[in-house]
């Protein structure tokens, strides 16, 4: 423990000792990029032959000894290496390697050299460049960026038009101003970025600028006082499209600034107007949909029609007029003709039984039907009566209805005086007044 404070200490004096002594400025400053996990090797200046006693260290915010040609005198770390008695070999590079070293040599007892080496360690990105084009603020043009993140140093870029590589410009930032006139619509630019890790054609990645497409409904209807929502849909724009509504009542036509009136959202490429308390004098017409980028302008017209609202209050008074008239008439022709129904209609044991019957008319119009038929045709309808009260014995009090109504049939049928002919007239009238809504 004390041995190797006491090392550390001598280690120190070294460099210190190296710093004190006079020593001559070569004027060389060296500056080395390593690359990350790779060995690299310092020179002590450009001097070759035999050396003077040659001492290394770091020389950041404090000295640090490294290495000397002293064999007595350990390297700091086994990584580090003297080789042709002078250079410094450090095995492995880390990125706490990057930093400024300096050797000294002792050419004799009052003179001392100086040289400093600059090491950086290079990192490749561990991605792909990403190209992008903005619309410059301010400027109508076009800037394309190209980044190449997370390596070290800094590559260099190369942009390009596609195909025929006419070079566009390079740069360390990989940002280069389009003019109006490099642009049109589909052109393709590359970034080539070159990094000094490689790879040694260096890697690239291409924009593509286009002009907007629009899509939306050619023709909308509002009610008066209502609102309406027109959409405008922009497509393939590269970079993306700034969005406008206009009126084109007036000449030159006017952007449509938002308000109480109208309101504006955008989400993403698609925009939509919304014209609130329609009005025909205010917003009928013509409306366009303005898409622009740098590389071009699209505008798409929309016909807004605003239509006095239906007044549905007339509308159901009328039908319901309509229906009191219809009804009023079908009564008076029932009466008319059939003035012993709406007499008997009074009775109240009699409604019961009607009611029992539109149950089982509802329920069984087929059987109804068929029943009719039966009335024209004999044979059938002596199996229609066995098949009936099969199928509603489901319902135990219709049953008996149902035996009075094929019972009525049957009276038609074979004359036969079964039932009172009141009540046949009933049933008979109450099977009409069901069959017409059905
Ligand atoms: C670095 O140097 C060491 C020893 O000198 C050697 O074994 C190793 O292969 C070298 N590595 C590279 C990547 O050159
Ligand atoms: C060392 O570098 C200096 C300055 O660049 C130059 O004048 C000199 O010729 C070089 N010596 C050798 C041996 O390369
Ligand atoms: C470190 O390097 C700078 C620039 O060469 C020099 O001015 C400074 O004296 C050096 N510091 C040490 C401690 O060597
Ligand atoms: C080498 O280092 C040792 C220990 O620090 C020292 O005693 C000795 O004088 C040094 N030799 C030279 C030639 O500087
Ligand atoms: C060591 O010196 C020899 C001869 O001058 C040279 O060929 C060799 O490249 C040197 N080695 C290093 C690692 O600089
Ligand atoms: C190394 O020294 C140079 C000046 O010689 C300085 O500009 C640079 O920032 C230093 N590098 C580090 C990593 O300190
Ligand atoms: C030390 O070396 C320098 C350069 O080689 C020389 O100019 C100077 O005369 C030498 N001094 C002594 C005392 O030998
Ligand atoms: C129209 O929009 C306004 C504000 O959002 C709303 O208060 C009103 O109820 C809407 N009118 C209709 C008919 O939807
Ligand atoms: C408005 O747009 C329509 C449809 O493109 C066009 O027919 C009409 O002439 C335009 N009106 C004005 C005033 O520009
Ligand atoms: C709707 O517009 C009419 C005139 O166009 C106006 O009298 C009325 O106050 C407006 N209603 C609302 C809710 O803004």
């Amino acid at each position: 423990m004390a041995a190797g404070v006491r090392a550390s200490e001598s280690w120190v004096l070294v460099c210190f000792g190296a710093l004190l002594a006079r020593w001559v400025a070569t004027g060389l400053e060296a500056v080395i990029i390593g690359e990350i996990h790779e060995n690299i090797t310092l020179h002590c200046g450009n001097i070759s032959g035999p050396r003077g006693l040659v001492t290394w260290c770091r020389n950041d915010s404090e000295s640090v000894f490294l290495l000397s040609s002293n064999s007595s005198l350990p390297p700091a770390q086994s990584r580090f290496s003297l080789v042709n008695a002078s250079s410094l070999h450090i095995e492995a590079l880390n990125l706490q390697d990057e930093g400024n070293y300096t050797c000294s040599e002792v050419l004799n007892k009052t003179e001392t050299r100086r040289f400093q080496v600059w090491l950086q360690v290079a990192t490749p990105p561990p991605s792909a460049p990403q190209c992008w084009a903005e619309v410059s603020p301010g400027l109508f043009s076009l800037q394309l960026n190209c980044r190449w993140a997370g390596g070290y140093p800094e590559p260099d870029f190369l942009w390009t038009e596609e195909p025929g590589g006419v070079v566009v410009g390079t740069s360390k930032l990989g940002v280069e101003m389009l003019s109006q006139s490099q642009l049109s619509d589909g052109k393709k630019f590359k970034c080539v970025g070159s990094h000094i890790v490689g790879p040694e054609l260096g890697a690239s990645c291409v924009v593509q600028i286009r002009s907007p497409s629009l899509l939306s409904e050619p023709m909308k209807t509002c009610l008066v006082g209502g609102n309406v929502t027109l959409t405008c849909q922009v497509s393939g724009a590269y970079p993306p499209a700034k969005i406008l509504w206009l009126r084109n009542l007036t000449q030159p036509e006017v952007v449509i600034q938002p308000s109480g009136h109208h309101l504006i959202t955008q989400s993403g490429q698609s925009s939509t107007l919304t014209i609130h308390n329609c009005s025909q004098d205010l917003d009928e017409g013509y409306y366009v949909c303005r898409a622009e980028n740098a590389v071009g302008v699209r505008e798409l017209d929309v016909w807004l029609s605003v239509k006095e609202p239906l007044n549905i209050g007339g509308i159901v008074a009328t039908v319901v007029s309509l229906l009191l008239l219809g009804l009023a008439l079908i009564a008076g022709l029932l009466f008319y003709y059939n003035p012993v129904f709406c007499w008997k209609g009074k009775g109240f044991p009699e409604w019961q039984d009607m009611g029992d019957v539109m149950v089982l008319v509802d329920s069984e119009e087929e059987d109804m039907e068929e029943e009719e038929d039966a009335a024209e045709e004999e044979e059938e309808e002596a199996s229609e009566r066995e098949e009936s009260p099969v199928e509603i014995t489901k319902y135990g009090h219709i049953h008996r209805v149902t035996a009075l109504v094929n019972g009525n049939v049957d009276q038609m049928g074979n004359g036969l005086q079964a039932l009172q002919d009141d009540s046949s007239e009933q049933q008979s009238d109450i099977i009409q007044e069901e069959d017409r809504p059905v």
